[in-house]
C-alpha cells in the first residue's frame, strides 16, 4: 500500500503541475458547461457534443481505450439523473448518470479532464445489467433522496481531508488496521443495493484498490476514485463518496463485471 500511496501522490503531483498552466481560466462555470454539455451529448447520442473537445481525445471505457464515436455517448439515452461534480484544481468534472429507460437500463460514471482549453481525456464507468448488484430503477429510488448539495462555506472540508476519507476506506479492502471516518448516518449505493444507517459493516479482505484517479469538489465534499478492484481479473470500478466534517456521509459504487458480456 505505501508504493501505491506513493504512486498516488505522484499522479497528483503531475496533475497539478501540468494543471498550474491552465488553471488561470479553469472556472467552475466553464467546468459546469462543459460537464452539461457531456450530459447533452449523452442524451442525444452526439459525442462531438461535448464543448471544448480535443480532437485528439483520450476515451477510455470500462479500463479499455475506446473509440468514442462508438462507445456509449454515440447512443442517445433518456436520462432519469445526472449529477456533476466540478474540480477547478485539477480542471476537471465527474457526472454521474442513472438512465432507468427499460430499452438500455445503465448507470454510469465520467470524469473529463481539461489540459489546456481542451478536453483531452474522458473516462467512463459504463454499468449494466449483470454488473455488481445492477439494478437503476432502485439505484434511482435510493439516490434521489440524498442531499449532494453545497456545503456552507464555513463547514468545508479541505481536499487532503476528503481524498484521506476515501483513500481510508479504499485502504480498508487491503488493511483491516485502517480506520475509516465512518459518519453516523452514512449510506452505501452499491449498483443497486443500499445499505442504510451505517456504513460500518465490513468490506471484503485482500483486494488491493489500485490505480486512483480521483475528481475532488470541495464545494460539495465530494470526491469520485475511479480504479481497478483487483482480483483475477479485476472490476473497473467507480467510488464516489460525499464526506462532511471528515466523515463519510454517502459512498455510490458502480463495479464492471468484465468476465461476462454487457447487457446479459
Ligand atoms: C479545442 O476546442 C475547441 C472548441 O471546441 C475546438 O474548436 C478546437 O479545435 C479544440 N482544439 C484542439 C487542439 O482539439
Ligand atoms: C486497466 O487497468 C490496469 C490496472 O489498473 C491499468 O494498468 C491499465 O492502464 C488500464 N488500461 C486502460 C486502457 O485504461
Ligand atoms: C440534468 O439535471 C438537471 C438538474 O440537476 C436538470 O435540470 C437537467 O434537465 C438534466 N439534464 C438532462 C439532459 O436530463
Ligand atoms: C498537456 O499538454 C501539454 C502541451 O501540449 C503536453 O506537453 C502534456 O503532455 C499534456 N499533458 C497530459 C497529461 O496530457
Ligand atoms: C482559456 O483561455 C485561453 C486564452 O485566453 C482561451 O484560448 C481558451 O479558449 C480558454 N479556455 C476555455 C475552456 O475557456
Ligand atoms: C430492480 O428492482 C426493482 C424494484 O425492486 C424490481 O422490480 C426489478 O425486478 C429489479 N430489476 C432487476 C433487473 O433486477
Ligand atoms: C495498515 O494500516 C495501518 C493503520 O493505518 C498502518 O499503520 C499500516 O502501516 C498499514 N499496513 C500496510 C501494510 O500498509
Ligand atoms: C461475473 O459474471 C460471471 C458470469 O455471469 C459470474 O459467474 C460472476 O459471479 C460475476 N462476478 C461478480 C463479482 O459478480
Amino acid at each position: 500500500m505505501v508504493r501505491l500511496h506513493i504512486e498516488a501522490s505522484l499522479f497528483l503531483t503531475t496533475l497539478a503541475l501540468f494543471n498550474d498552466a491552465s488553471a488561470k481560466n479553469c472556472t467552475r462555470a466553464m467546468l459546469q458547461e462543459a460537464a452539461d454539455s457531456y450530459v447533452a451529448a449523452q442524451a442525444a447520442g452526439i459525442y462531438s457534443n461535448i464543448k471544448w473537445l480535443s480532437n485528439t481525445v483520450t476515451y477510455n471505457e470500462n479500463n479499455k481505450t475506446a473509440d468514442i464515436t462508438k462507445g456509449i455517448l454515440s447512443q442517445a439515452l433518456v436520462i432519469s439523473h445526472n449529477r456533476s461534480t466540478l474540480d477547478t484544481t485539477q480542471c476537471a468534472t465527474y457526472t454521474e448518470l442513472i438512465i432507468v429507460d427499460p430499452k438500455n437500463p445503465t448507470v454510469s460514471g465520467t470524469q473529463m479532464r481539461f489540459n489546456g482549453s481542451n478536453i483531452t481525456k474522458i473516462e467512463s464507468i459504463v454499468t449494466h445489467k449483470g454488473d455488481w448488484a445492477f439494478n437503476a430503477t432502485t439505484t434511482l429510488i435510493y439516490a434521489t433522496p440524498e442531499n449532494w448539495g453545497i456545503i456552507p462555506v464555513e463547514k468545508r472540508d479541505t481536499r487532503a481531508t476528503i481524498q484521506a476519507a476515501a483513500d481510508a476506506y479504499l485502504d480498508l479492502f487491503n488493511n483491516a488496521s485502517v480506520v475509516v471516518p465512518w459518519g453516523t448516518p452514512c449510506a452505501r449505493l452499491e449498483g443497486g443495493m443500499y445499505l442504510n444507517g451505517n456504513c460500518d459493516l465490513g468490506v471484503p479482505s485482500g483486494i488491493p484498490m489500485t490505480n486512483r484517479r480521483y475528481v475532488i469538489d470541495e464545494t460539495v465534499g465530494t470526491v469520485d476514485v475511479m480504479l481497478m478492484l483487483d482480483g483475477a481479473p479485476g472490476m473497473p470500478d467507480s467510488h464516489e463518496y460525499r464526506i462532511e466534517g471528515g466523515k463519510i456521509r454517502y459512498v455510490h459504487t458502480m463495479s464492471v463485471n468484465v468476465t461476462h458480456p454487457a447487457g446479459i
